[in-house]
């Protein structure tokens, strides 16, 4: 008897310009563009195996071993009903003998090989591996952008870790969201050099998700209209320029000034969000510092390393590899920590105060 089984890998992505906000909660339509890198496929990513047997009586999930729930309607059970029904509309009705999959249940069990204590979002690599995994399943001839549309459902953020390198979400106008979809600004061997640090700052499960959080901020902060007319627009030609470019000034600038405009709508929110902690706002003194040291003329005036934070209190630091090592040793002599292990991309602490 056949099995039909397929497992596929997607990395984490950290946004740059950031995602904050949804004009439709139903469909995950952002009311902003947001651009990202796609961290190295070697080393923060979801594993993800779908299997589907005309056995299964259900769909059913496992994440790291233990099993979750599909809740009907919700948006996992989105994702999958899209890739049945693309299988069905692209493979079967087209051949008539390719064996009819999109009736049978799926088993999908997916593995994060990241530390739960790095404290990163899994949804986005979660939610990215699960489409790519079913999209090979069903032998979907679909590009990466066009299954951006369905990781999108699962997670916003998701759709950006179908592809590589510097990637754009593209907010997209209409309300079928068809034109809301990842793009690659730039693949990964454009700009080898530009690595990425992780310092954990708190391995604690946040306090508010970005899901609520993010809803709270556009029913009541006044400063997310503006930021999504007047700032982000710019941003991301930018910042898209300064990718084309290899310009790391330019980059590190943009990147750190949306981190900011993203923690001031947080702090915007009624009630407020605080994602960052006092440990946060060091870590930003630091490397401002160590820009304000690098912009003098005699040092060549340009910037070294861009901090960036999502909604918790751990930074990642953009930085060309050349400036890594001088980094890292200035993080570790200010926030010393108990343990450390080094990656090529970066280097994680475990301790919730150092990197
Ligand atoms: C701060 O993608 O996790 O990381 O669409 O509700 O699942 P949902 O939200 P999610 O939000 C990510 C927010 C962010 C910024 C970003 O990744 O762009």
């Amino acid at each position: 008897m056949a099995v039909y089984s397929a497992t596929t890998t997607a990395p984490v992505n950290i946004a740059c310009i950031k995602y904050w906000g949804k004009r439709d909660t139903k469909l995950i339509l952002p009311t902003n563009s947001s651009l990202s890198v796609t961290l190295d496929q070697d080393h923060l990513r979801s594993t993800t195996t779908s299997r589907a047997d005309a056995a299964y009586v259900k769909d059913r999930l496992w994440l790291n071993g233990v099993e979750e729930e599909i809740k009907p309607g919700g948006r996992t059970a989105t994702c999958i009903a899209e890739l049945k029904r693309l299988r069905k509309e692209l493979v079967e009705d087209v051949d008539s003998a390719a064996p009819t999959l999109s009736s049978f249940s799926v088993h999908i069990a997916s593995y994060n090989n990241f530390p739960t204590a790095a404290g990163l979002a899994s949804s986005a690599s979660g939610f990215a591996a699960l489409t790519a995994s079913l999209a090979a399943l069903y032998s979907l001839p679909c590009p990466p952008t066009t299954l951006s549309l369905i990781a999108r459902q699962g997670s916003g953020s998701a759709c950006r870790s179908l592809l590589g390198g510097f990637v754009a979400w593209n907010a997209g106008t209409l309300d079928s969201g068809l034109d809301s979809l990842a793009v690659q600004v730039a693949p990964e061997t454009h700009w080898p050099e530009i690595h990425a640090l992780i310092c954990v700052v708190s391995d604690t499960k946040k306090g508010t998700s970005s899901t609520s959080g993010m809803q709270r901020t556009v029913e009541t902060s006044p400063l997310l209209q503006h930021r999504i007319e007047h700032v982000v627009p710019q941003r991301m030609i930018d910042i898209s320029t300064a990718i084309r470019n290899r310009n790391f000034d330019r980059f590190a600038e943009i990147t750190m000034a949306d981190s900011n405009q993203f923690h001031a709508v947080a702090l915007d929110t009624s009630p407020p969000i605080f994602y960052m902690n006092d440990v946060s706002r060091a870590i930003i003194a630091v490397i401002e510092e160590y820009n304000r040291v690098a912009l003098l003329p005699e040092n060549g005036g340009k910037r070294k390393a861009a901090y960036t934070y999502d909604a918790g209190p751990n930074a990642v630091i953009y930085a060309p590899a050349a400036n890594m090592k001088e980094i890292i040793s200035m993080i570790i002599h200010f926030f010393p920590q108990q343990e450390v292990f080094k990656d090529s991309f970066g280097l994680f602490g475990t301790d919730g105060v150092g990197v």
